[in-house]
């Protein structure tokens, strides 16, 4: 549709929203169910209470209230959205995708619309795939979204994950930015030899599902915690330092750092390798649990629109997830 540009055009981030369910389960509601304590979750991953969404709705709910509000916030209406990008674990269903689901209901009827598939580092990957479009000048308004109903995949007799997630929804408008501000840098990560640690094995064409299947509870999240806390700390702390690097952005030089929200234990680690203060930590772990793809974006949706966030600042966000996937990038706001 574009002709190439002579010059790369900046691209950030002009909108964002975050929708959370209004039910919220707290570890003492776990401790009812299943054999776990709440000073065990506190101490262990700084979760204490998480929103679980109700069985009538799904992810593309939560991604068409979270983008309806990214969408207000930059100022645009959701007929000018170019493409809708859905990063999810959770979709609605295998196929259409959640994306055409969302950019029917959000009245975006000119966009091109797909779903990402990139663990906990969805929102990141599409944030960045979501820049190439504006960067080049193809597309003026791109819809980056991380929605997930992780509620449905886990196993609720499963203490070793049953506590740690919860279901939100996070949106960002990424649009043409001024020069020298917006994404200063980026890189995305993959290491396929650790998928094994963090999956759910059935109901793909692997494994397609079967009764089989159903009572041996394949169609949950399987996951090792130690060999991805491991992981997650390693990979945050590398990644942060070489966009930061890339960016030519000294590290005293961050205003905010913003990690995926899986485990208090992992942003911590990870803020004490790269030097940064607690004060510039942004998380929200305690209150949401890990929402996936949805964490970075539902973070920076309640800084922005607090006022934390400021013009000019310099944030650092880094996922990481299944794949296994990580990705950093640093943003001038
Ligand atoms: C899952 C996690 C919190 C577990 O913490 P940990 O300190 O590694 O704990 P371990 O897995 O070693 O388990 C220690 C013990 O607690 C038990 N335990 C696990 N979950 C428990 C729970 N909810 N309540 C009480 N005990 C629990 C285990 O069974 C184990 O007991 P055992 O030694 O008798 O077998 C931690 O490993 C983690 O956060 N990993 C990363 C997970 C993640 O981020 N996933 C998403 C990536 S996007």
């Amino acid at each position: 549709m574009a002709t190439l540009p002579k010059e790369l055009i900046s691209a950030g981030i002009a909108g964002v929203g975050a929708y959370l369910p209004n039910n919220i389960v707290t570890n003492e509601d776990l401790e009812k169910t299943v054999d776990t304590s709440t000073e065990w979750i506190i101490s262990r991953s700084g979760i204490r209470e998480r929103r679980i969404a109700p069985a009538t709705m799904a992810s593309s709910d939560f991604a068409v209230a979270a983008a309806g509000k990214a969408i207000a916030d930059a100022g645009i209406a959701g007929e000018e959205i170019d493409l809708v990008i859905v990063a999810t674990n959770t979709p609605d269903m295998v196929f259409p995708a959640t994306a055409c689901l969302v950019q029917e209901r959000i009245g975006a009827k000119k966009a091109g619309a797909f779903d990402l598939a990139a663990g906990c580092s969805g929102f990141m990957y599409a944030l960045v795939v979501a820049s190439q479009f504006v960067s080049t000048g193809s597309y003026k308004n791109v819809l980056a979204i991380g929605a997930e109903n992780l509620s449905k995949i886990i196993d609720w007799q499963d203490r070793k994950t049953c506590v740690l997630f919860g279901d939100g929804a996070g949106a960002a408008v990424v649009r043409p930015a001024e020069p020298g501000s917006g994404i200063l840098a980026y890189k995305l990560y993959a290491d396929g030899s650790g998928g094994k640690h963090l999956n759910l094995p059935a109901g793909g064409s692997r494994m397609p599902a079967t009764h089989e299947t159903v009572d041996n509870k394949l169609h949950y999240i399987h996951m090792s915690g130690r060999d991805i806390f491991r992981f997650a700390v390693r990979a945050t702390a590398r990644s942060a330092a070489e966009v930061l690097d890339m960016a030519g952005v000294k590290v005293s030089d961050v205003d905010y750092f913003i990690p995926h929200q899986a485990n208090v234990r992992i942003i911590e680690a990870a803020a004490k390798r790269l030097g940064l203060p607690a004060e510039k930590v942004l998380s929200n772990v305690d209150r949401y649990g890990n929402t996936s793809t949805a964490s970075i974006p539902i973070v920076l949706a309640e800084a922005v629109q607090s006022g934390r966030i400021k013009k000019g600042n310099h944030i650092l966000m880094v996922g990481f997830g299944a794949g296994l996937t990580w990705a950093a990038a640093v943003l001038k706001w």
